[in-house]
C-alpha cells in the first residue's frame, strides 16, 4: 500500500476516456493486430509545410529561446483578432480580448479556476468533452448535466434547466460544431442562450475548436461571438489544432469578454510560462495564409464523411450525418451497451472506436467515429464491424 494518499480531487475523478483508449489500444497491438484508429480526434493530414517553415525560421531567434509572455506575442494576439474579424466579422481587441493558450484544452481546464468557488453550479453538457467536467470539479464545482438528446438535434433545451440551476449557475459550457455529435448549433439557439445568460447573469464558455471542419460554405458554423450582447457574457475558445493539422504543436486562443480573458490571464501568469513563441509565429503564419489549405482538409474529410456514411448505410448502422467536425456520432446496435459494443470490436477487429458514454451517461446507445484516418481504412473497419 502506498504511503501517500492522492488529493481527493484525483479519486473523484473518472479515468480519462482518451488515455483508456489508448491502453487498450496498445494491448490489443500487442496482439499482432491490425489497428484502425477511429477513437481520438486526432488529425492523420501533416501540418502544411509553410506552416513548419515559419516555425523553422522562428526556432532560430534566440529571443524566442527565452520565456514567452503569458498571454502570448502581441503579434499573434493580433493575428487572431485580424482571423476572427476576416472568419466571424468579430472585432477583437489584442490586448484586451485576446489570450494565447498552449492548446484550448489547456485553456478550458484552468478558466474554472478563475471563476468558479468550491459549490458553484457549472452547467454543461452530455455527451460532452469530458475535460468540462473534470476542470469544474478541480475548482469544487458542481456540474449540472444537459442532456443532448436526438430529439433536440443534440442541442441542450435551455429551458429544461430548472430556474433554480439557472439562479445557482456560474457558468455554462457549449460546444458547436459538437464533439462528439457533430451537431450544429444555429443562429437562434445562441440568441437564446446568450439572452438567458445575460437574464442570469452566468458565464457563457463556448468551445468553438470544430468551427472550421464544415462540409457547406453556404452554413458556416458561428462564433457565439457573433450574436449581439455576447461579449458581455462570453469567452471562446479555440484552437490551431483541428483546422491546421496542428494537434502536436500545443497552440490556440480565448477570446472574448475583456474580464473573463483577464481571469483566465491571471490563473496562465501562475501556473504555466506561455506557449513556445516559435510555436506562436508558426501559428501567426497559419491564420494569415491558412485558409487555401483548410478548404483542401475540409475537402478531405468530406470525401471521408461520404464513404464511412455510405458504408454505414449498406451496413444498416444508424448514424447522423455529419455537416461539420470530423465525427460520425452512430447508433450502437441492438443487444449492446456502448462501452460492450466498443469493446468487443476493438478486442475482436483492432478497430478503435470511441464509446458514446465515455462522453457521459446520455451518450449510452452511440459510439463515435473519428474521419482521421484515410477513406479506404475507414471502410475497411466498417467492413471489419460488420463481420464481427
Ligand atoms: C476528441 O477526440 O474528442 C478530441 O480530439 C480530444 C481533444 O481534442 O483533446
Amino acid at each position: 500500500m502506498s504511503q501517500f494518499y492522492q488529493a481527493e480531487r484525483l479519486a473523484l475523478l473518472p479515468p480519462y476516456l482518451f488515455a483508456e483508449i489508448d491502453r487498450v489500444k496498445a494491448e490489443v497491438k500487442a496482439q499482432g493486430k491490425d489497428i484502425i484508429s477511429l477513437g481520438i480526434g486526432d488529425p492523420d493530414l501533416p501540418t502544411p509545410d509553410f506552416i513548419i517553415a515559419a516555425l523553422c525560421e522562428a526556432a532560430k531567434k534566440p529571443v524566442n529561446h527565452q520565456y514567452p509572455s503569458y498571454v502570448g506575442l502581441l503579434s499573434y494576439r493580433k493575428a487572431v483578432a485580424d482571423w476572427y474579424k476576416e472568419r466571424f466579422g468579430v472585432v477583437l481587441d489584442p490586448e484586451t480580448e485576446v489570450v494565447n493558450l498552449i492548446g484550448s484544452k489547456e485553456g478550458i481546464a484552468h478558466f474554472p479556476l478563475a471563476f468558479v468557488d468550491p459549490g458553484d453550479t457549472v452547467l454543461s453538457p452530455s455527451p460532452g468533452y469530458p475535460v468540462y467536467g473534470s476542470s469544474t470539479g478541480f475548482a469544487g464545482g458542481r456540474v449540472v448535466s444537459m442532456p443532448l438528446l436526438e430529439e433536440n438535434d443534440f442541442l441542450p433545451d435551455l429551458d429544461a434547466v430548472s430556474p433554480d440551476d439557472w439562479h445557482k449557475a456560474k457558468m455554462i459550457f457549449v460546444n458547436y460544431p459538437n464533439n462528439p455529435t457533430s451537431a450544429m448549433a444555429d443562429r437562434s439557439f445562441f440568441e437564446k442562450l446568450v439572452q438567458k445568460c445575460k437574464e442570469y447573469g452566468v458565464i457563457l464558455v463556448h468551445d468553438a475548436a470544430y468551427t472550421e471542419i464544415y462540409f457547406d460554405p453556404n452554413n458556416k458554423p458561428l462564433s457565439i461571438l457573433e450574436i449581439d450582447g455576447a461579449k458581455d457574457v462570453a469567452i471562446e475558445f479555440h484552437s490551431l489544432s483541428k483546422t491546421y493539422n496542428m494537434t502536436g504543436w500545443r497552440t490556440g486562443m480565448a477570446v472574448g469578454a475583456a474580464e473573463l480573458v483577464k481571469g483566465l490571464g491571471k490563473i496562465k501568469e501562475n501556473m504555466d510560462s506561455g506557449c513556445f513563441q516559435a510555436v506562436q509565429e508558426a501559428g501567426i503564419a497559419a491564420l494569415k495564409d491558412g485558409e487555401p489549405y483548410a478548404q483542401s482538409f475540409r475537402d478531405v474529410y468530406r470525401e471521408r464523411r461520404d464513404g464511412v456514411c455510405a458504408a454505414l448505410t449498406k451496413a444498416g448502422i444508424e448514424f447522423r450525418e455529419p455537416q461539420a467536425s470530423f465525427y460520425v456520432w452512430a447508433k450502437t446496435p441492438a443487444g449492446y451497451t456502448s462501452a460492450d459494443f466498443v469493446t468487443k470490436v476493438i478486442r475482436q477487429t483492432g478497430v478503435v472506436l470511441t464509446p458514446g458514454t465515455g462522453f457521459g451517461a446520455p451518450g449510452e446507445g452511440y459510439f463515435r467515429i473519428s474521419l482521421t484516418v484515410p477513406t479506404p481504412r475507414l471502410e475497411e473497419a466498417v467492413s471489419r464491424i460488420v463481420a464481427l
